[in-house]
């Protein structure tokens, strides 16, 4: 798949890639798969495999995800860094998709975990991240989470606040030291939704630029903590590369660190009209400013989230009605529910019928919920939507499983992974039983 392409995956072939000849998109935007296509009949591929058998055989809604691109995406990573500098490290933004299987997947590729709780961390174990290579996050880590980062052995504790470093060197105390970054806001907007903007200076996470001075000297003279270097992150859906080098200059003034963490951010394609930079010239574009600005040979981190796992899911809904008032209101089974987003910070979608790409039928995709918000894409051209119908919302990936709730009783979908013309359920269908697990009595 040439660099050009919208996705923005690496041409120089990979060791996956040399293996095995990667499907293409044929006519779909880029917001879908790699492995992905439709057929001369018109219907949806997904990692070799039929959209309408994987909808029929594991049921709707379903979140269906294409292995291959998840790994094509964590290699043009790793290649991206390898290609320019020595000392680096790629870490899965683990909020992103916090699933046991997507875990494997990238710390099959050789990815690092960033983690944001303590059920993060756990999920990241669970799906086999070097301890030593995960880094803990969180504007509020209670103690509890921290000893458990400790008995973890989790290589770094990202500092948030002058709070915790109290109670992580009592969580220390006399035992070995633990390394740390210390998290600081450049006071750098990325465009982006307010929602998901971190890098300005009034931002609930990190020491701002005129604290972070004071948060250096006193992590300096810890004898618990052991102050490797800074950690930024400027928010996220960024599809511009200028605030990244922006906020890069802007730390370059706190002093001469061993490590930096230059956080995640990459915005990706959620329709045909995004147009995010490729992989390869943000992490060139990280990198050739770090060099500059922060010195040679610095060990630098990335912490990609969406970049890396939206793209390769698609969900799959079922029409259940199709009502014309003013507008044409095609209701699906799931909704805010399981894609959150569009209801949260007004993210936008295409969508599609499965077996009959196309337009022509001005319609608002809307959820099953109790809520007017639940509308998962206001303006949307489907092909003659009718009840029964297979509806595909590409490149919910990222913060959709993550962000997913039981709000009217909904179970949540499952998440089947395809590849290769197989498919396998990694996560199952929640059930009725499963809503009242939880229950102490009655
Ligand atoms: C600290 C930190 N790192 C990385 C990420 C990942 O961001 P993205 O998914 O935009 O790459 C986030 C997302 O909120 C974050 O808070």
């Amino acid at each position: 798949m040439p660099e050009g392409t919208a996705a923005g995956l690496a041409r120089k072939p990979t060791a996956y890639a040399a293996s095995r000849m990667l499907p293409t998109r044929t006519q779909l935007s880029q917001a879908y798969p790699i492995a992905s296509s439709v057929d001369a009949d018109g219907r949806l591929q997904l990692g070799g495999c039929d959209a309408l058998a994987l909808a029929r055989e594991f049921g709707t809604p379903a979140y269906i995800v294409a292995e291959d691109d998840l790994r094509a995406r964590a290699q043009t990573f790793v290649e991206a860094f390898r290609a320019r500098t020595k000392d680096f490290d790629v870490l899965f933004a683990s909020k992103a998709f916090p699933c046991t299987a997507v875990a494997k997947v990238l710390a099959g590729e050789g990815l690092g975990c960033d983690v944001a709780s303590g059920g993060e961390l756990a999920l990241a174990l669970r799906g086999g991240f070097d301890p030593a290579r995960i880094y803990l996050h969180g504007n509020a880590k209670s103690l509890v989470e921290l000893h458990e980062a400790r008995a973890a052995g989790v290589g770094h504790v990202v500092i948030d606040n002058a709070d915790e470093i109290e109670r992580l060197e009592a969580v220390v105390g006399d035992e070995e030291p633990q390394r740390v970054l210390l998290r600081v806001t450049p006071d750098v907007r990325g465009e982006t939704n307010d929602k998901i903007s971190t890098g300005q200076a009034d931002s609930k996470f990190g020491f701002s630029m005129a604290d972070a001075p004071a948060a250096i000297a006193r992590l300096r003279a810890s004898a618990q903590l052991d102050l490797a270097g800074l950690h930024m992150h400027i928010g996220s859906q960024i599809l511009e590369l200028d605030p990244f080098r922006r906020a890069i200059e802007a730390i370059a003034d706190l002093g001469d660190f061993s490590t930096y963490n230059l956080g995640g951010g990459l915005g990706v394609a959620y329709t045909a009209a995004h147009q995010p930079p490729r992989i390869g010239d943000y992490v060139a574009a990280k990198i050739e400013t770090a060099n500059r600005v922060l010195g040679p040979g610095k060990r630098l981190l990335e912490e990609p989230g969406r970049a890396l796992v939206a793209n390769s899911t698609v969900t799959l809904y079922t029409v259940q009605s199709v009502k014309h008032n003013v507008s044409r209101w095609v209701a699906v089974d799931g909704g805010m529910s399981d894609n959150l987003r569009p209801m949260l910070y007004g993210a936008v979608y295409e969508a599609q019928i499965a077996d009959r790409f196309g337009g022509g039928t001005p319609s608002r995709l809307t959820g099953k919920h109790c809520e007017s918000g639940d509308v998962i894409v206001r303006d949307v051209e489907l092909a003659d939507p009718r009840v029964g119908d297979i509806v595909v919302t590409p490149a919910t990936g990222a913060y959709g499983y993550a962000m997913a709730s039981n709000y009217n009783g909904v179970p949540r979908p499952p998440v089947i992974f395809v590849s290769g013309g197989d498919a396998r359920v990694v996560v199952r269908r929640e059930t009725y039983d499963d809503l009242g697990s939880r229950d102490v009595d009655g």
